[in-house]
């Protein structure tokens, strides 16, 4: 066999076509995840670390890479719709419509898991979360190896998620066995984890796809308190067990903006010149309408205000890129919540650990 990638630490890291994966690649990845073995892939959403979702030793090993919470469950791919029923006890009438309407996308859903799930896939809930991915790259892993595949975020927990190969390669290098590099995820954020155990669907995370639209689709759901939360959601009954670990943390202190936009610009100005006068590296989180504005040490913009999907692509990267330039404070400008802006204050709210101030 001709020599496919490039071993780093160990860890195969293999370039694929995002459109139209090279099937010998898919082979090697999928007899990895057959084996037992772990594989990083692209999926329209962040980069994914996935095992075969029915051995338990293989997600055992995700959480050891990961450095994982053990209390944190994995969200299982499938690449068929008939997987749903075999790993939930029973699919709600309202799933299937989420199915038909968002499927493969950045969709997951919390159901009653079947038998076949072991235990340590869902960290020993009665249920399982699980999504078809619209990435081909991940739906030509999940069929050619024939087992749905459990894949929490690649990155070290607690890290922001990965976006492009070279993320997942700094995270876990040598705890890895293949990383195929598709480019950067398309959408940024992750999924919309949704729990339809409940009467009334309730959103766990706010995600790629937008809470409006599941409204439309189905007339009523709520947003988990948490979700909106400007606390830590210990204090609130965390249900998705992820919602109370540390998440999305740049090394940096971060604070985080919110207001009208022009007075956001007022006041990150102000923090910026307190931070520089005491001599602090100061990194500022800007958009494409207010940067010029701005005197920093790294500065950085998400894109424009008016397009948030520009935003959300950007954001997990540009937290990493802080890290790297070592500042000592990120300042951030705040979102509207609503739209995809719900999905991206969240993760905003959480790097900053909650550390948030109104601009009057
Ligand atoms: O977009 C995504 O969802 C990415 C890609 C790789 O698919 N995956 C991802 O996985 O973000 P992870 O493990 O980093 O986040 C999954 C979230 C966690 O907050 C977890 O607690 C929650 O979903 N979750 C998973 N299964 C659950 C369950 N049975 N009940 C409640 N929450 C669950
Ligand atoms: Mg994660």
């Amino acid at each position: 066999m001709k020599s496919v990638g490039k071993k780093v630490k160990g860890t195969l890291w293999i370039k694929i076509d995002s459109e139209k994966p090279q099937i010998e690649a898919i082979r090697i990845a999928a007899d990895v995840i057959k084996k037992g073995g772990l594989v990083a892939f692209p999926t329209e959403t962040v980069y994914g670390l996935g095992a075969n979702a029915l051995d338990s030793n293989a997600v055992a090993s995700i959480f050891q890479a990961k450095e994982r919470p053990a209390d944190n469950p994995m969200i299982v791919h499938i690449a068929n719709r008939k997987d749903l029923c075999r790993l939930a006890r029973s699919v709600p009438h309202k799933a299937e419509k989420l199915t038909a309407r968002f499927w493969p996308g950045p969709l997951t859903l919390i159901v009653k898991r079947s038998s076949l799930v072991p235990d340590v896939t869902v960290a020993g809930l009665d249920t399982v979360g699980i999504r078809m991915p619209s990435n081909e790259i991940a739906l030509a892993l999940i069929r050619e190896s024939e087992v749905p595949i459990a894949a929490p975020s690649a990155n070290r927990a607690g890290k922001p998620s990965p976006t492009t190969a070279q993320h997942v390669i700094e995270d876990l290098a040598g705890r890895i066995d293949v990383i195929l590099d598709g480019g950067p995820t398309r959408v940024g954020v992750e999924s919309t984890v949704i729990d339809m155990t409940k009467r009334i669907p309730q959103i766990l995370r706010p995600g790629g796809t937008l809470f409006e639209e599941l409204k439309a689709a189905l007339g009523e759901v709520m947003l988990h308190p948490a979700t909106l939360s400007e606390k830590q959601a210990a204090t609130l009954r965390a249900r998705a067990p992820g919602m109370k670990h540390r998440h999305y943390a740049p090394k940096a202190e971060m604070i985080l903006v919110e207001g009208d936009p022009d007075k956001i610009v007022k006041r990150v100005k102000e923090l910026a010149a307190l931070s520089m006068a005491d001599g602090r590296k100061v990194g500022i989180l800007a958009t494409d309408e207010s940067i010029s504005n701005y005197d920093g040490d790294v500065l950085r913009s998400l894109g424009s205000r008016s397009n948030m999907e520009e935003v959300a692509r950007n954001l997990f990267r540009l937290l990493r890129e802080f890290d790297e330039e070592k500042v000592d404070i990120i300042i951030a400008e705040g979102f509207p919540s609503r739209g995809l802006g719900l999905a991206v204050m969240n993760r905003l709210r959480r790097a900053a650990s909650f550390n948030i101030l109104r601009a009057g």
